[in-house]
């Protein structure tokens, strides 16, 4: 009993402080907290026997709770185009349940996979855009402002391009409409001018760089930006968020990677098949949204959302992560 006791009081202890590090906007090391759980499940419903496509795989925490709707007789099947926590999750979720598979692409390539699995299509789709925490929480990644590391960013390191070779390639109209389009900064054409100025005499290939040029662009320090932090009643924005935000986006081809997903999705799904696609930014959103509106007009879907589900305040407190996150659905007819 005493034992037991014990135990408890340092599961508590250990989730309170779980609770506090997630209500900083950070996650446990090497976990995420998956979003608007229970209303994708509610939504999308999963039934046993089914097939499911999670095409975000990450840390698969939306994946498990779809393997325990579909059970035993049902199939999940998780893509991630990156590599190295594909093959972690692998090993933590593959083995019981419902019958599983996994591979490392683009979820562009969905159709794809399907026939190499020898299916005709499947009853769910689902995608959870962007990157995850264990990607963020990655120095070596560079896709965070909040580290410093390489600018590389990559989600897969076969694609050839890192953020710091875009720096050097792109054009200052390219970095300025990426920045605008991709993340509505307001200093977008600024930035870009700096970013090229900058190049000129030394190459940005460092976290550390861009904040700084940043920073400089938005007429503060680091220091300056902190200690405003502490008196403001809200926190707002990091200055250098938008600006990594926008470059991870061209980096991984995340819009076009949605776009060809969008478009054939209804030809991936079996009859009664059911879509759902959670984004974090209002291009993004923009894309499904429009997506489902006219695949819901040529009569490829048969109901859509109506509107976008956003997390409750409760979530947002324990996963300030999940603030911006929209979720949108779509089915096919029976
Ligand atoms: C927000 S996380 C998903 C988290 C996941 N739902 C969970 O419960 O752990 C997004 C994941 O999708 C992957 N990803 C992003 N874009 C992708 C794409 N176009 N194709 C395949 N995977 C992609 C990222 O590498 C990342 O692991």
């Amino acid at each position: 009993m005493g034992k037991e006791r014990n135990n408890n009081r340092g599961r508590g202890k250990s989730r309170k402080a779980d609770l506090k590090l997630r209500a900083k906007g950070r996650t446990i090391p090497g976990t995420h907290v998956p979003v608007l759980a229970e209303k994708v499940l509610t939504t999308l419903k999963p039934q046993p026997g089914e097939i499911v496509v999670d095409c975000t795989l990450g840390y698969g925490a939306h994946a498990v709770a779809f393997g325990k709707r579909i059970g035993t007789n049902g199939r999940l099947i998780g893509l991630d185009m990156d590599g190295d926590e594909l093959a972690k999750t692998q090993r933590r979720i593959g083995k019981g349940g419902a019958r599983k598979s996994f591979h490392h692409t683009n979820f562009s390539k969905i159709a794809e996979v399907l026939k190499s699995e020898q299916l005709d299509g499947c009853d769910i789709i689902f995608a959870d855009l962007g990157v995850s925490s264990m990607q963020v929480d990655n120095a070596d990644r560079g896709i965070s402002y909040k580290s410093d590391g390489p600018l590389d960013m990559r989600m897969d390191k076969r694609l050839a391009a890192t953020g710091a070779d875009l720096l050097i390639t792109l054009s200052e109209e390219e970095l300025s409409k990426a920045l605008w389009e991709l993340s509505d900064e307001p200093d977008h054409a600024t930035i870009a001018e700096w970013i090229v100025n900058q190049r000129c005499i030394t190459a940005i290939t460092q976290v550390s760089q861009l904040v700084r040029l940043v920073f400089n662009v938005k007429g503060m320090t680091e220091r300056t930006w902190q200690k405003k932090q502490k008196t403001a009643r809200f926190g707002s924005l990091h200055p250098a968020a938008r600006t990594f935000q926008a470059l991870r986006i061209v980096v991984n081809d995340e819009m076009g990677s949605l776009r060809k997903l969008l478009e054939v999705a209804p030809s991936c799904l079996r009859a009664g098949g059911r879509i759902g696609i959670i984004s974090f930014q209002s291009g993004e959103d923009r894309l499904v949204k429009q997506a489902f509106d006219q695949g819901y007009s040529s009569g490829s879907y048969e109901t859509i959302s109506k509107d976008a589900i956003r997390p409750r305040t409760k979530e947002v407190i324990t996963n300030p992560r999940c603030s911006s996150a929209r979720f949108r659905w779509g089915k096919i007819h029976s």
